[in-house]
């Protein structure tokens, strides 16, 4: 990665930090953009006394918010979640996304759907006109062999995503990832509904109808857009 796409980055996952207030149950993303928004919150709970809890989308955010001091809960043991903040792979002009490339993509989408608002935030160069980017897929890992072989007959061009050793990633549920490689996105909604139906498939990194504002880093500045 660039440096530059790296400030961009820290600047809108700075901005997205100020997004929340005092007493806020705050749902928070998995990736490198949101590590600065956790760092951000970190310094307001060490520096403002901000009171919030977080409910995390990953163990890694869950063990980094909390070094940080920020009161870390289960998605269950919360009555509601008010704020998620969570990056993404891309995000397309209807404002569908691809995440997952984390591999934290059935939590962060279990947090974003049980919360009341949810904020992105991104890089410019995630900004694409239709979703074109590999569509990670979690599955249970029986069977999956055989889903593996549907996804290709189906032409999706299935890969495993594999770890430096060469063994299946394993999610936070303990799950197997398969990353599909297809042509541009035109349905998105479409072929999610498509996937979720395939016996096996747990959960997969299109995310539309969720998102209420993206926060972007330029070089110089950070734009915010809302969904309609
Ligand atoms: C985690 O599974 C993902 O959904 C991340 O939110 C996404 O991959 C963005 O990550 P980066 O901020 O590291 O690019």
């Amino acid at each position: 990665m660039s440096s530059t796409q790296d400030l961009q980055k820290i600047i809108a996952g700075r901005r997205a930090a100020e997004f929340v207030q005092d007493d806020m149950v705050v749902g928070i993303g998995s990736g490198s953009t949101i590590a600065h928004v956790i760092t951000a919150l970190g310094e307001r709970v060490a520096n403002e006394n901000l009171k919030i809890v977080g409910v995390p989308t990953s163990e890694k955010t869950r063990r980094n918010a909390a070094k940080l001091g920020i009161p870390m809960y289960n998605v269950d043991d919360v009555d509601k979640i008010d704020l998620t903040i969570d990056g993404a792979d891309q995000v397309a002009d209807d404002f569908s996304a691809i995440k997952g490339g984390g591999a934290a993509l059935l939590w962060e989408k279990i947090v974003a759907f049980n919360s009341r608002e949810n904020v992105w935030v991104i890089d410019q160069t995630k900004r694409v006109p239709k979703l074109e980017q590999y569509l990670p897929v979690e599955v249970i890992p029986y069977g999956s062999e055989q889903l593996f072989k549907r996804f290709t007959a189906d032409g999706f061009h299935p890969t495993w995503r594999l770890d430096q050793n060469g063994n299946p990633v394993r999610t936070d549920s303990a799950n197997f990832l398969i990353d599909l490689h297809l042509p541009v996105i035109e349905d998105p909604r479409a072929l999610g509904e498509e996937l979720i139906g395939m016996v096996g498939v747990v959960e997969h990194g299109l995310f539309t109808d969720v998102v209420n504002q993206i926060v972007i880093g330029h070089e110089n500045n950070v734009e915010i857009i809302k969904a309609p």
